[in-house]
This record gives structure tokens, C-alpha cells and sequence, in this order.
């Protein structure tokens, strides 16, 4: 019977694990994995974050053992942030270059007890600011152009210690380019840009910015990061970023813009990334915790659905854990 909708039965393609196997339309492996890593001063350190559990601040010393553990899992990229004391921190960053910083001697560090590793870096003033702002704050207004001579020195130190990726999550109109022109004057061809394109000013940021003590000291991000009503504005940053240079553009965060994710991979040739950000991931660490959600059941979902949207790689605290379970399966 022709017309009998009941020939067409889409469970045969789900009858065994055989088949499903085969009929899978996305793939995520260790190798899409970005780590987020919080970096403290000292010794001896290994401090976990509050409001993201299972993560920690780690001193350089702590840490190499875990990257250690961590490649082992397959995972290749790590974005390091510091956690800068209050009192080191100005209304201009200048801790962010200054040759004593501690951040910029454990990249080198790093780089050297593991060449092979992948090394990832934030620019925006926000750590580093006495006004907890990712530009420069003059008059209570965040200022963009006198906030790009400050991102070039703050990428140019980052190269110049070792980093591989500059990941400006700053916002500010521009600073792809400046960025990009620093590195080449100096040399720094080969160091690329991942653009946290399309960075949305989300209630999702609040365990990260517990983690670095680095939430605004007044006032919000709205004039910089992006509306979360807006899409289309998405293409605009996106347009902007690859012709300014921008080797690969991120959407941030990932869960509520799955659409954006989607959006940007449809009509750019770049590699699109996703950032799972520290709250997304806090609500799950506290619902499996109270035994309502199946922690790795969960994760595997979240991260899966990422890369369907059209995510190449994808930043995320569950790094450790979902490539622990990848080994296991
Ligand atoms: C700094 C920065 C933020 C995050 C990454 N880089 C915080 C912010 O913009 O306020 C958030 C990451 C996360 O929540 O996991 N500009």
C-alpha cells in the first residue's frame, strides 16, 4: 500500500545499538574539547570554585600533573584564565603585560614541559581591572578605542609567553583587527585569533566571575556584550571578526544559542566554537547533585547537541569528565 504512512517506520533505524551506531549523524570526540582552567599565584594550590564544583583554582605546580592526566584523557586545548589579587589589579590592566606576571611565566612554563599542548588565552581588561570592566572605564562609560592599545599590549605579551590561540572575549568594536596587526608587526604570524564573536551579556557568567573575583564593581556588560534577543547583529559581529582577521569565531554561551551556533556555521567558511559556560555547567553539577539529573547522561547530551548546532570545538568545565567517560565507552 503506497500511501499507508506505516511503510515508512523510522524505529527500523533504531532496533540495535549496531544500527543506530551506524545511522549517527554527529560525532564528538576529546579532540573538540577546550578545557577552561583557573590559574592562582602560590604553591601547593588546588582550591575549588564554589559555585562550580569540580573545578579549582590550581597553582602552576598543581596544575602540570593534572594537564598531564588531562592529555592523557585526549584532551589537547586548555584556556587558561588568571586569578589576580585585588591589590595588583588598576583602572588600566597594566598587570596583564607587566613582566612579572605570574600568568605569563606559568604559559611559558607550560609550553615548555609540553610542547605538544595547546595553549589558550583570554584578552579583555576584566581580571586584571580595578573597575572589573573588559575595557577601560573613563567617566562611568566603557570606552572602546582607548580600550584597543591595551588589549595589543595584553595579546603581544601572551604571545610573546607562548600562547597559541588569543581569544579576545572583550567585545569592543575592532579589536580583531588591532590585535591582528599587533601580533604581525611583532612577528607573531603564526599565533591565530579565536573571536568570541558573538558573546551575549548572559546571566550565566556568575561562577566564572566568582572564580577570578572579576564581576563588574558597577554597572553591567550591556553596552559592550551582545543582547540575547538579537541573531541577526550575530552575522554583523561575525562578518566583522573573520574579515578583520579572526581565525576561528565563537558563540558564547552555548545552551540558550544553539540558533546562533547554527546560524554563523550556515554562512561562514571558519571554524565555528561554542563556550559552555560556567553557569550552563553549574546548574547541571548542582541538579545531579540533588539526584535529579543524571550527571553523565546529562553532559553527553548538552555536548552532543552542541556539536549538532554546528560547534567544531567546544569550551567546557565538563571537559575532564566527558573525556573520562569517552575512555570508558
Ligand atoms: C572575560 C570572560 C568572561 C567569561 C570568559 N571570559 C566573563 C565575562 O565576560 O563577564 C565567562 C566564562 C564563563 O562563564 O564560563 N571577559
Amino acid at each position: 500500500m503506497k500511501n499507508d504512512p506505516m511503510n515508512i517506520r523510522p524505529r527500523r533505524n533504531r532496533k540495535s545499538a549496531a544500527i543506530r551506531a551506524m545511522v549517527e549523524e554527529t560525532k564528538i570526540g576529546a579532540e573538540h574539547l577546550i578545557y577552561p582552567i583557573f590559574l592562582k599565584d602560590g604553591s601547593g594550590i588546588r582550591e575549588e570554585v564554589g559555585s562550580l564544583p569540580n573545578n579549582y583554582r590550581w597553582s602552576l605546580d598543581k596544575l602540570l600533573p593534572e594537564l598531564e592526566d588531562c592529555m592523557k584523557l585526549g584532551i589537547m586545548t586548555y584556556d587558561i584564565f588568571p586569578a589576580v589579587e585585588e591589590h595588583l589589579k588598576d583602572k588600566t590592566a597594566t598587570y596583564s603585560y607587566h613582566e612579572d606576571n605570574f600568568y605569563l611565566k606559568a604559559i611559558r612554563k607550560i609550553k615548555e614541559t609540553f610542547p605538544e599542548l595547546m595553549l589558550m588565552s583570554d584578552v579583555a581588561m576584566d581580571p586584571y581591572s580595578s573597575d572589573g570592566h573588559d575595557g577601560l572605564v573613563k567617566d562611568g562609560k566603557i570606552v572602546n578605542d582607548e580600550t584597543l592599545p591595551i588589549l595589543n599590549k595584553m595579546a603581544l605579551a601572551q604571545a610573546q609567553a607562548g600562547i597559541d590561540i588569543i581569544g579576545p572575549s572583550d567585545m569592543m568594536d575592532g579589536r580583531v583587527a588591532s590585535i591582528r596587526e599587533t601580533l604581525d608587526i611583532n612577528g607573531y604570524t603564526e599565533v591565530s585569533i579565536m573571536s568570541y564573536t558573538a558573546k551575549y551579556a548572559s546571566a550565566f557568567y556568575g561562577p566564572f566571575r566568582d572564580a577570578l573575583n572579576s564581576a563588574p564593581k558597577s554597572g553591567d556588560k550591556k553596552t559592550y556584550q551582545m543582547n540575547p534577543a538579537n541573531i541577526r547583529e550575530a552575522l554583523i559581529e561575525a562578518e566583522l571578526d573573520v574579515t578583520e582577521g579572526a581565525d576561528m569565531i565563537m558563540v558564547k554561551p552555548a545552551l540558550c544559542y544553539l540558533d546562533v551556533i547554527h546560524v554563523l556555521k550556515e554562512n561562514f567558511n571558519v571554524p565555528v566554537t561554542a563556550y559552555n559556560v560556567s553557569g550552563e555547567c553549574a546548574m547541571v553539577y548542582a541538579a545531579a547533585e540533588k539526584g535529579w539529573l543524571n550527571y553523565d547522561l546529562a553532559i553527553s547530551e548538552m555536548l552532543l547537541s552542541m556539536r549538532r548546532a554546528g560547534a567544531d570545538g567546544i569550551l567546557t568545565y565538563f571537559a575532564k569528565d566527558f573525556a573520562t567517560l569517552l575512555k570508558k565507552r
